[in-house]
């Protein structure tokens, strides 16, 4: 995350009020989409991206000075949540030089690390638009996603992630009236993870109780928490990937305090399912199916498919089953098969497949019992904001994704290993530097019904 530490004073004066900063002038980046007919048949659709609150500019509504600064807040201005709000303002972005992102032709660059004028920028998180203040909702019951993805140049311990998360359409400025920079300036994140570093929940600042992380320079994390529902479609680097459903027991974007966030010990108490039901071809025992050279070579651009089958094929049927298709090279590849001793010989996701994936790994199965797939489906017909990003982990340094974890365990005790990064890799104070010009590029992205959206 970022945040800007100075500013040129030839700028002209005067931020507006409202919380919404006019010192740069916010225009969204175009990354059209495409949605298909049954008959495969597709018309573009001219969304474009926002950028997310948390990496933009904060300062008061009269000038330059920082309400937020590296990962602190200035107290006198943000004494707390409501006046903080009030006084600050989030700017508009310069999307290629502060946040090395940029758009060409429905494919989306982000850089890893981008050095600005004023500034070093880590990572990104960006959302679908479907016009200048409203999020793309995806709707897709019964529909599938596809786009294709270039992960050759991101390297253990980085994470490129497609996702959704049901967050307001709005970003939240309907629900709470002191917020009035809403979706054009990428408000009302949540997740599954209920993140404590969003620095605006709810129309206020997360200022009470705000911690400054120990091991990031950019991040904190205040009293409150921010959580929903999530559907990973793909969180990857060029050695591991995973497909994950995260489920919660709330409905739409919901603001957590306490053990409700599920942090810490509390891990399994809160109202989100943190560990989700993931497919990961490495994990689930075929090592040589995604990698490169493997049979999906990550060394070049590849497509990646997703579909959310319902019991009664229809559009309001019950999400029963999600599957997983790869196409590299004209070729159609179908998902690896899981060969783990206990789990069903199955290449998709179903209720009972992660059942005995949990058993399998002895997991805690909180997958389940917040609501299974069923509650997934929920939110894919309610509508999801389309999240694409890249991050580095300050927690476990993405071991999670591409390593063996946890440390202590042997590769070989079931589910521990999930690629073939060292245990010791992904630390970010240290790939932050060396592997600082990584990137990952996301383009061609395509609904539609049911095998509409890639040549079979
Ligand atoms: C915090 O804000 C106050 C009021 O605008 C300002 O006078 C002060 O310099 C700021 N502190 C820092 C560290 O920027
Ligand atoms: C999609 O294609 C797969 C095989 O490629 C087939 O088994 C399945 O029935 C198809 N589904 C629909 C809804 O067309």
């Amino acid at each position: 995350m970022f945040s800007k530490t100075s500013l040129l004073s030839l700028l002209a004066a005067g931020a507006s009020a409202q919380q919404v900063g006019t010192l740069t002038s916010e225009t969204h980046p175009s990354m059209p989409i495409q949605s298909c007919s049954a008959a495969g048949s597709c018309t573009s659709v001219s969304t474009t991206v926002t950028m997310d609150a948390n990496w933009r500019w904060l300062h008061t509504t009269e000038g330059y000075t920082n309400c937020y600064t590296g990962n602190e807040w200035n107290t006198t201005i943000c004494a707390d949540g409501a006046t903080c709000a009030a006084n600050c303002a989030l700017d508009g972005a310069d999307y290629s030089g502060t946040y090395g992102v940029t758009a060409s032709s429905g494919d989306l660059t982000l850089k890893f690390v981008t050095e600005g004028s004023y500034s070093t920028n880590i990572g990104s998180r960006l959302y679908l638009m479907a016009s200048e203040s409203k999020y793309y909702m995806f709707k897709l019951l019964n529909k599938e996603f596809t786009f294709d993805v270039d992960v050759s140049n991101l390297p253990c311990g980085l994470n490129g992630a497609l996702y959704l998360v049901e967050m307001d359409e709005d970003g939240g400025m309907a629900k709470y009236s002191t917020n009035k920079a809403g979706a054009k300036y990428g408000t009302g994140y949540c997740d599954t993870q209920c993140p404590h570093d969003i620095k605006f929940i709810d129309g206020e600042a997360n200022v009470e109780d705000w911690t400054p992380s120990s091991n990031d320079a950019n991040a904190g994390s205040g009293k409150y928490g921010t959580c929903c529902n999530e559907m990973d479609l793909w969180e990857a680097n060029v050695v591991s990937a995973a497909l994950t459903p995260h489920v919660c027991s709330v409905e739409g974007q919901t603001r957590c305090s306490g053990t409700d966030c599920g942090d810490g010990d509390e891990r399994y108490s809160g109202v989100c399912d943190k560990d989700g039901c993931d497919f990961n071809s490495y994990r689930m025992g075929d090592q040589s199916f995604y990698g490169k050279g493997k049979t999906v070579d990550t060394s070049s651009k590849f497509t990646v498919v997703t579909q959310f089958i319902t019991n009664d094929g229809t559009d309001s049927g019950t999400l029963s089953e999600i599957r997983r298709i790869y196409v590299q090279g004209g070729k159609v590849i179908q998902n690896s098969v899981s060969k783990v001793s206990g789990v069903t010989d199955s290449n998709s996701i179903t209720d009972a497949w992660c059942n005995e994936q949990k058993t399998a790994f002895g997991d805690t199965n909180s997958f389940e019992k917040l609501g299974g797939l069923a509650s997934m489906g929920g939110s894919l017909s309610r509508g999801m904001v389309l999240a694409l990003s890249v991050w580095d982990d300050h927690a476990v340094n993405m071991l999670w994704l591409d390593s063996t974890y946890p440390t202590d365990k042997d590769a070989t005790t079931p589910g521990a290993a999930r690629g073939t990064c060292e245990t010791s890799s992904g630390v970010p104070s240290e790939i932050e530097t060396s592997a600082a010009s990584s990137s990952v590029t996301y383009g061609n992205i395509k609904i539609g019904a049911i095998n509409s959206t890639y040549g079979a």
